[in-house]
């Protein structure tokens, strides 16, 4: 997505449902198709002599035409468990390839500790890449690779890891020899796992990306382009297509135009985008990498999405017979930013718009993997262009949805309890205020993600004023466990206070010693941008706290990362006699059974304001209710069992009174929203 974002033009929607809860009934695959070849059969029927190339008369597969219709599915975003059906249901469209980017800081949590789905990780179970593309194969799909090493994609610092800025000098996606040393190290562990799964190999892998939207960053290194383009070679990808994408407008500033081949991102306006490319790249198809099928969210937005008829018109032009195009769904299904690696926009009034956790994009497949209005239009189109015309499986059936009712917290913990449980490792005493990043944790690798409390056990009076800031980024004060109301700016549920300084007065205390605790919460740090964006220390990084005009210092610090295991291993929970007298910020726990085979819900935390919520230990991700527009998580029914099933909710402002499992989405109010890149 672009910095430079023209002509934003919005219409609500008011009213129109979702009409997707019911079960689609699926039609029988065209009897005319019965006879084609699968791409496979098509592609590789006398043995494999060439890769993908992008030739003056259109794409070639190993010497035979190709148009590529591929849709953006990223693996971390969908439980694996749900890969094939996903999979299928886009190669039942028409579709023949499956675009995935890769998410750096799940593969290396740690600093030089490396988790392709064998580590011990909150997302080891997505991580196993390798099954992942090899799936694809088995689905007869192609795959587009596209690995970054920065991903942008609402995902949480564009997938870089967070360790990366404890070097004071850090410059990411240019050419310094420390950042360059981080990419090769994982480079070389991560192009190892899919080496020889490139077509020329026997695999699906015909293309790979260099970088990510290269052109919208400043300030730009070709150095650093052709690093990467020279670090992919020496991996061994010398034989697979080397692509870059970005708005036309950037022109040759992202790419190395004699190198590598060059593709438009946009939403709209197809033909300007493709005489623009066409204009830079004569004699080569025209491929739109990020055809945006929608857009994604901001919390305090509305629902943003995109009219199905636009998007049938755009993609009519983009692989009809005018520019003979070739088409990447971004997304084709977006699924879900799960636990907390929603990414963040700089912009609005406080530099700072955090993402919601789904990623439900308003995809040809919803973020539950229904089948959306979108994805009956492409169908209709993909079969007028389709090259070569090739056999296609059934359409899968869409998951039946449950509602598992209300389930009342049973067992709490209240902040102290909370603290009290923080392992020595994550417990630290600093002279000075700190940020996440710096903390001496997880072998030299710092804290990635959740809170950080600075707790100051101080003389204050009734009345005393707090300053700290900036906090980055949702923060309170808290004394002796009691929120400070006046921490928060603005009104109900749409209250807060981040990325900015303040002064918090401190009400009704005895002037007398108290824990002054201030909270704060990454919110997830900034995925697109330039240089300067790409600073996102979390916690104190830069700011001081003051009590009542004097820098306080000599801080008890708590890092609080609500990792799985340790979700897992809380224990001394109180029984909960009145749900009415629960005081926040607190976790609370309850059990609820699942008869028979677990079906996809969606949770819906009506009632509670602020916090994550956990199943069987897994973070689902984060609710900010009113801050919206989104109101439930989806659930995926493989993190269900049948029998007894736990949920966890870390609630941080107002305790609600009960937990509902309802059987449809609600994403918020829509708004169309037309993205017009510069050309
Ligand atoms: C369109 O592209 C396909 C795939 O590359 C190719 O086979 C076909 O000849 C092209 N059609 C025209 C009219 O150029
Ligand atoms: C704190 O000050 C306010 C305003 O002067 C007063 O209403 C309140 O009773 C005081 N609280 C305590 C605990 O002294």
């Amino acid at each position: 997505m672009f910095k430079i974002i023209l002509c934003v033009a919005l219409i609500v929607l008011v009213g129109q449902g979702q009409g997707l809860r019911q079960k689609r009934t699926v039609a029988a695959q065209d009897p005319s198709r019965a006879d084609l070849p699968t791409l496979y059969e098509h592609f590789t029927e006398n043995g494999i002599n060439s890769g993908l190339e992008a030739t003056a008369s259109g794409f070639m597969l190993n010497g035979k035409p190709l148009k590529i219709v591929s849709g953006a599915m990223h693996y971390f975003r969908i439980h694996p468990e749900q890969w094939r059906d996903r999979l299928r249901k886009l190669r039942a469209s028409g579709a023949n390839t499956v675009e995935t980017y890769v998410a750096w800081n799940l593969h290396e949590p740690q600093k030089d500790v490396y988790d392709f789905g064998e580590g011990n990780n909150d997302f080891s179970l997505f991580l196993n890449l390798r099954e992942y593309i090899k799936m694809a194969q088995e689905e007869d799909l192609l795959v587009l690779f596209r690995p970054g090493p920065y991903i942008c994609s609402e995902w949480e610092f564009g997938g870089m890891p967070s360790y990366l800025q404890r070097d004071p000098n850090m410059k990411v996606r240019q050419f310094y020899e420390p950042y360059l040393d981080r990419v090769e190290k994982f480079y070389t562990q991560l192009l190892a796992q899919v080496q020889d799964l490139q077509f020329t190999s026997g695999g699906p892998i015909v293309g790979l990306q260099i970088e990510n939207e290269y052109g919208s960053f400043s300030p730009k290194s070709k150095d650093y382009i052709a690093y990467l383009v020279l670090l992919v070679e020496n991996l061994g990808f010398e034989k697979t297509l080397l692509f870059t994408s970005d708005g036309v407008g950037a022109g040759f500033s992202g790419t190395l135009p004699d190198r590598l081949f060059m593709t438009a991102n946009f939403q709209g306006n197809p033909e300007g985008n493709f005489d623009a490319l066409l204009a830079l790249q004569p004699n080569k198809p025209v491929m739109s990498m990020e055809f945006w099928t929608g857009w994604f969210d901001h919390w305090f937005e509305d629902h943003n999405v995109v009219s199905d008829q636009s998007f049938a018109n755009n993609l009519e032009i983009i692989i009809g017979n005018k520019y003979n195009g070739s088409v990447n769904f971004y997304m084709f299904h977006g699924g879900t930013n799960f636990g907390l690696m929603a990414g963040a926009n700089t912009g609005g009034d406080i530099s700072y718009e955090p993402d919601v956790t789904s990623y439900d994009y308003d995809a040809p497949l919803t973020e539950a993997g229904d089948y959306g209005g979108k994805y009956l239009k492409a169908v209709e189109i993909i079969d007028r262009y389709e090259t070569p015309k090739l056999s296609r499986p059934v359409l899968p059936a869409e998951s039946t949805k449950a509602t598992y009712g209300s389930v009342r917290p049973t067992k709490y913990l209240n902040y102290e309890d909370i603290l009290a449980q923080v392992p020595g490792t994550s417990k630290f005493f600093l002279a000075d205020a700190t940020s996440m990043e710096d903390l001496e944790m997880n072998g030299n690798s710092g804290q990635s993600y959740g809170y950080l409390i600075h707790r100051k056990k101080t003389p204050a009076n009734n009345g005393s004023v707090l300053k700290a800031g900036p906090v980055k980024d949702f923060a309170f004060v808290l004394v002796d466990g009691v929120i400070q109301q006046s921490s928060f700016s603005g009104e109900g549920n749409r209250r807060y206070w981040m990325n900015s300084v303040k002064e918090v007065t401190l009400e009704n205390i005895e002037d007398d010693w108290h824990n002054v605790d201030l909270f704060i919460e990454n919110m997830g740090r900034v995925n697109f941008g330039w240089e300067e964006d790409f600073e996102q220390k979390k916690g104190l990084p830069s700011g001081t706290v003051e009590l009542d005009g004097e820098l306080v210092q000599g801080f008890e610090v708590f890092a609080l990362e609500f990792k799985s295991a340790w979700v897992k291993s809380l224990s001394n929970f109180r029984n909960v006699e009145d749900v009415a007298t629960l005081q926040a910020p607190l976790i609370v726990q309850s059990s609820f059974i699942v008869n028979g085979v677990p079906a996809d819900t969606f949770v819906d935390m009506t009632g509670w304001e602020k916090g994550i919520v956990f199943i069987n230990g897994f973070n689902l991700g984060r609710y900010w209710n009113d801050a919206g527009p989104q109101q439930t998580l989806y659930l995926p029914a493989p993190f269900l069992k049948t029998g007894e099933n736990t949920v966890t909710v870390f609630e941080q402002l107002k305790a609600g009174s009960a937990i509902r499992f309802s059987d449809a989405p609600e994403l918020g109010r829509r708004i169309e929203r037309a993205i017009n890149v510069e050309l």
